[in-house]
């Protein structure tokens, strides 16, 4: 099997994972060049990754157009995405793109174009709920009928408090909480109730920190959604959980219950002591999520390599973007929004 070449675009939090991931932990792969701005970044990709300081550049365009890619990698700030999805696809190269896929309401109808017209070009989507072990177990039962029709999806994205400080530099560049974190749990809304909304309406309030008022946000939002079959969504995204990192889902039916990350730790271990009886939580979406990034950087190799259509690609991105946009769109309005 050939070796595909890879270009990796950004290497801040999740950057250096999916490199950690590219480089060693995939076969038929090669990491061969990086994009970032940062120049302790450049230097570690130097160290850590092997890289020549000449496969490490601070512009896109260039590395594009100088280091032979069959495909990129993307984890760049979201608003660069969708430009760099369409220039990369334009020129023939695969693209595996961070979520959200877009921050507003792009030409979306570009990137289908292209990809109707190359119909070998895999263009992937950064949900990797979607390629964690228990969700992907969730699915199956569901499409299994084991809990029956879905009434109700309920899903929580809570950030830890003790990332706050690092949260806030970054809000003025923020595409805003819906977009930013629940856009994951609206993927997984679509994806397990099978269907597309038909009415939204979203609230938040900021109980700690007033500096997202000046965004129309708050530092816990809420949504409300129904879909088209008459199943209903409740989703909240929050930056100030006490108690570290918490990705939280249940599933009601007409015949059952599924519950995923209730009590949000990595394992068994429980600790007796001054404090009582507890478990240890996630720390952040790594320590939770590791293996679903190596999986699905793993689908979208296999994808290339066996010309297959991604699990989750620009029609799921497209719909997930929209809600998000949409469920922001009705917090700023304060009004219900139909779809
Ligand atoms: P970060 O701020 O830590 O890193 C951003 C990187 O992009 C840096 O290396 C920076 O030098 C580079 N960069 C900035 N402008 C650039 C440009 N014009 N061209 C090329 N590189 C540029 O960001 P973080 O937290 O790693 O997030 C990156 C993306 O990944 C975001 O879109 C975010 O939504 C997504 N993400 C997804 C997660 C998930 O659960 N799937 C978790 C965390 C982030």
């Amino acid at each position: 099997m050939t070796m595909l070449r890879i270009g990796l675009v950004g290497l801040g939090r999740l950057g250096k994972i999916h490199a950690e991931i590219l480089s060693g932990q995939i076969s038929n792969v090669d990491l061969v060049a990086v994009c970032t701005l940062d120049d302790k970044e450049k230097s570690w990709a130097v160290s850590k990754l092997g890289l020549s300081a000449t496969c490490c550049f601070s512009d896109f365009e260039k590395m594009l157009d100088e280091a032979k890619l069959d495909a990129v990698v993307l984890a760049s700030p979201s608003s660069y995405h969708f430009n760099q999805t369409y220039l990369a696809l334009s020129l023939g190269i695969h693209v595996f793109c961070e979520k959200p896929l877009a921050v507003k309401e792009e030409k979306i109808q570009n990137l289908f174009d292209i990809l109707n017209t190359n119909s070998g070009l895999v263009c992937q989507v950064g949900f990797m709920r979607r390629f964690d072990p228990v969700y992907m177990k969730a699915k199956e039962k569901i499409v299994n009928g084991d809990i029956g029709e879905i009434i109700l999806f309920r899903g929580y994205s809570l950030d830890p408090i003790s990332e706050i400080h690092n949260f806030l530099k970054f809000l003025p560049s923020s595409s805003g909480q819906f977009l930013d974190m629940a856009v994951h749990d609206i993927d997984m809304a679509n994806w397990l109730i099978d269907a597309f909304p038909k009415t939204i309406y979203s609230c938040c309030n900021s109980f700690s920190f007033r500096e997202f008022e000046e965004f129309g946000e708050g530092d816990n939002v809420t949504s409300l959604m129904q879909y088209e079959n008459g199943s209903m969504a409740f989703i909240m995204a929050g930056r100030t959980a006490q108690h570290g990192y918490h990705i939280e889902t249940e599933i009601i039916g007409t015949k059952g219950t599924i519950r995923i990350g209730s009590v949000p730790s990595p394992h068994q271990l429980e600790i007796l002591d001054g404090s009582g009886v507890r478990r240890e939580c996630y720390t952040d979406f790594a320590d939770r999520f590791y293996l679903a990034f190596q999986n699905e950087l793993v689908a979208f190799i296999k994808n290339i390599h066996e010309d297959e259509a991604p699990k989750c690609g620009i029609h799921e991105a497209y719909k997930a973007t929209l809600i998000a946009l949409k469920a922001t769109e009705s917090l700023k309005e304060k009004t219900l929004i139909k779809l």
